[in-house]
């Protein structure tokens, strides 16, 4: 349980914040709703975060475009399966590449952009295992039992955060152009550190 849920939230968190401070007019939609439905209020209560429709929306882009756990935990299959026309044979070790899928272009427009207008528009599509398009935290039985409690971690560190601090780019590193790919591995961590 603590492996499964450390990294996955900080380094959920971690790319949120990189990809706002990258967007500025993202970040200010995000801070402008943060601090009008929060007010004088220093503390955040689930009744707020219900309130705060663009920041749930900013957390699902960000597990859209760079989903902690881009392959899932691989699995073997148990009896020869098959599916849509693929033949899979017994023993086959079969990796999800959910990084792949959720940003495919035949689900997703504008897919390589951070665009969380998308899931405002989108009543239909969540991460809760129905969508085969966006499955972060798996689907079927063996998805994560942590779901309800990571998503609202991190909507409430968010919107901490983004209550508290203007955040952007450090003056003397304005003009540099920031290299914001992913790390190969298990987890989707960050290449380089800039900030
Ligand atoms: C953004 C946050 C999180 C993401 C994206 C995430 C994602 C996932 C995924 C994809 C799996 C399935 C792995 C697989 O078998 O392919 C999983 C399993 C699991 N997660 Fe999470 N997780 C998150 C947070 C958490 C938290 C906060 C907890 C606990 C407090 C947690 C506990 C677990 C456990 C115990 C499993 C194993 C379930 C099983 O094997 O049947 N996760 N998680």
């Amino acid at each position: 349980m603590f492996a499964a849920g450390t990294d996955t939230i900080y380094i959920t968190i971690e790319w949120i914040l990189t990809e706002l401070i990258t967007h500025p007019s993202v970040m200010s939609k995000a801070q402008e709703e943060v601090r009008r439905v929060l007010g004088s209020s220093q503390s955040v209560s689930e009744e707020a975060l219900n309130k705060m429709a663009y920041l749930k929306a900013v957390i699902r882009e960000g597990l859209r475009m760079h989903p902690p756990i881009p392959t899932l935990v691989p699995r073997e299959a148990m009896k020869v399966t098959e599916l849509e026309g693929y033949v899979i044979p017994k023993g086959t070790r079969v990796f999800i590449n959910v990084w792949t899928i959720s940003r495919d272009p035949m689900y997703w427009e504008k897919q390589e952009e951070f665009w969380p207008e998308r899931f405002l528009n989108s009543n239909t599509v969540d991460f809760k295992g129905q969508n085969f398009e966006f499955t972060p935290f798996r689907s079927g039985r063996r998805r994560c039992p942590g779901i309800n409690f990571s998503t609202l971690t991190i909507e409430c560190v968010l919107a901490k955060l983004l209550l508290a601090f203007d955040w952007e780019v450090p003056n003397e590193n304005k003009n540099e152009v920031h290299d914001i790919s992913e790390a190969f591995g298990i987890n989707t961590q960050k290449k380089t550190i800039f900030f």
